[in-house]
């Protein structure tokens, strides 16, 4: 399949009002393809999905741009989709979904892939990434949450699958058990949430620039209480500040966030300081 074939289908998918039906019928990463990029002449297709982000907005949110992250987040899809086939063994197909700290929509737009617009939700706390979201034209239903949620983003909604793709990576204890237990309440009973931590080898490659870390500190805390988090130079929220650097094992997350089970982890060669954890809800 050449890039022409895939413009051409998208584009004959927007002219006949559904582009993203026609999306549905592409690989995985065909669809990440043209979500980076489509020429100019494929006017309809253009108009019809969402811009990409600038290249400082990747940067700033997720790291780096282009190409390498695109790699990464296609290569989170695919786990995404084998885990959710192998534990809650069926397709992704037409599934409900929530990307939880959405960011600017990286990975929203890639469940293009699965399931239509009206199925796919997204919340971050951070206005910023809302408008991100929304001024990209991005399909989906949006919404701001809170840092320390008491309360599900959409209420009386029931996901097949929720993921946190980076952020519990980053959340302190009381925002990252605040908002699994939000969760809890907006899975389905057979649904699967699909989050990824950091392993206690990520403080060895913490970029000091960014922030300044006690490795040492960091290494014993994950050692001795499972939860490691250097919280950045942020307000507090209710006297907590909620954002920082985290990494956490899987007894942490096994003693301390009721009603999940652990049924598997994953991670990608790409991305190994992101491992993925499979949760299911009991
Ligand atoms: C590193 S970015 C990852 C964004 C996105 N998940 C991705 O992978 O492209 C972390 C995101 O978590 C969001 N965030 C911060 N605190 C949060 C919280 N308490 N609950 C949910 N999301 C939060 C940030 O606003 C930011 O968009």
């Amino acid at each position: 399949m050449d890039r022409t074939e895939i413009y051409q289908s998208i584009e004959s998918g927007a002219s006949s009002g559904d582009v993203f039906a026609a999306l549905r019928k592409l690989p995985v990463d065909a669809v990440a393809d043209a979500l980076l990029y489509i020429p100019p002449e494929y006017s309809k297709a253009r108009e019809a999905l969402p811009r990409m982000a600038t290249d400082e907005v990747q940067d700033s949110w997720t790291g780096s741009h282009g190409y390498p992250l695109l790699l990464q987040s296609a290569a989170f899809v695919r786990v995404l989709e084998n885990g959710y086939r192998r534990y809650a063994n069926r397709s992704l197909d037409d599934a409900r979904i929530l990307d939880y700290g959405c960011g600017w929509g990286r990975l929203l737009r890639l469940m293009y892939k699965f399931t239509a617009p009206e199925n796919l939700h997204g919340c971050d706390p951070w206005d910023r990434s809302i408008a991100l979201c929304r001024e990209s034209g991005l399909a989906a239903n949006l919404i701001q949450s809170a840092y320390i949620p008491t309360e599900p983003p959409f209420p009386g909604e029931r996901f097949d699958l929720i993921y946190a793709f980076s952020v519990f990576t980053h959340l302190s204890a009381r925002s990252g058990k605040a908002v699994m237990d939000v969760c809890r309440r907006s899975i389905a009973d057979n649904g699967l949430m699909v989050i990824t931590i950091r392993p206690q080898s990520y403080w060895e490659i913490h970029d000091q620039k960014q922030n300044i870390v006690d490795v040492k500190a960091m290494q014993r805390d994950h050692a001795v209480n499972g939860f490691a988090y250097t919280p950045h130079g942020r307000e507090p929220i209710d006297g907590d500040i909620t954002y920082g650097d985290t990494s956490m094992t899987l007894d942490y997350i096994r003693e301390n966030w009721k009603g999940w089970n652990v049924a598997g982890v994953e991670f990608n060669l790409q991305d190994a300081y992101q491992t993925i954890v499979f949760l299911r809800p009991v």
